[in-house]
C-alpha cells in the first residue's frame, strides 16, 4: 500500500483560472472532470488529487504520468475516486485505490491510499 497527500491554496487555482480561462482547465483535466467540477474548491481538490496520486504512485507528474493519465469521478453519494488511462496503467498496475478531498479556510487537501 502506498499513501499519497497534497495541498494546495484555492486561490492559487483562481488566480491561473481568471488569467487562463478554460485553456488552464484543459491543462489538467479531461472533458468528464470539467463536466462534473463546477465550483474553484472542486477544480482544487481535483488539482491536489492528482498530486497526492502522483506521490503514491512515487514518479510524480512527469514523464510516466501526466495530468490527463489520471481521471477522477464521483460516486452517486459525491465521493471522489479515480483511474488512470490504459496505457498509464499497464505501467502503474493499481489493483485498488481510495481517494479522499477536503476543502475549508481557503485550502483544497487530498489524500489515497494506492495499492499495486
Ligand atoms: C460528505 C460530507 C461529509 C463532506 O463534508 P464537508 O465538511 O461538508 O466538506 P469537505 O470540504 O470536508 O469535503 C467535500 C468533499 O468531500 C467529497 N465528498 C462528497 N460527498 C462524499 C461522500 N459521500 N463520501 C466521501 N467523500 C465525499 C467531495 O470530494 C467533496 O468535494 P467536492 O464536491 O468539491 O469534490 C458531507 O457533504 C455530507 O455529510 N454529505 C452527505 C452525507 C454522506 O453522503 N455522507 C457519506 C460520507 S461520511
Amino acid at each position: 500500500m502506498k499513501i499519497g497527500t497534497d495541498i494546495i491554496q484555492i486561490n492559487r487555482i483562481e488566480k491561473s483560472l481568471k488569467r487562463y480561462g478554460n485553456k488552464f482547465k484543459q491543462r489538467f483535466l479531461s472533458t468528464s472532470e470539467i463536466d462534473i467540477a463546477h465550483r474553484i474548491e472542486t477544480i482544487a481538490g481535483f488539482w491536489a488529487a492528482k498530486e497526492a496520486i502522483a506521490k503514491a504512485l512515487g514518479c510524480g507528474i512527469g514523464k510516466d504520468l501526466s495530468f490527463h493519465d489520471i481521471v477522477i469521478a464521483k460516486d452517486n453519494k459525491g465521493a471522489p475516486c479515480f483511474n488512470l488511462t490504459k496505457e498509464a496503467q499497464k505501467l502503474h498496475r493499481i489493483k485498488a485505490s481510495s481517494l479522499s478531498i477536503s476543502h475549508d479556510g481557503g485550502f483544497a487537501i487530498a489524500v489515497v491510499v494506492i495499492e499495486q
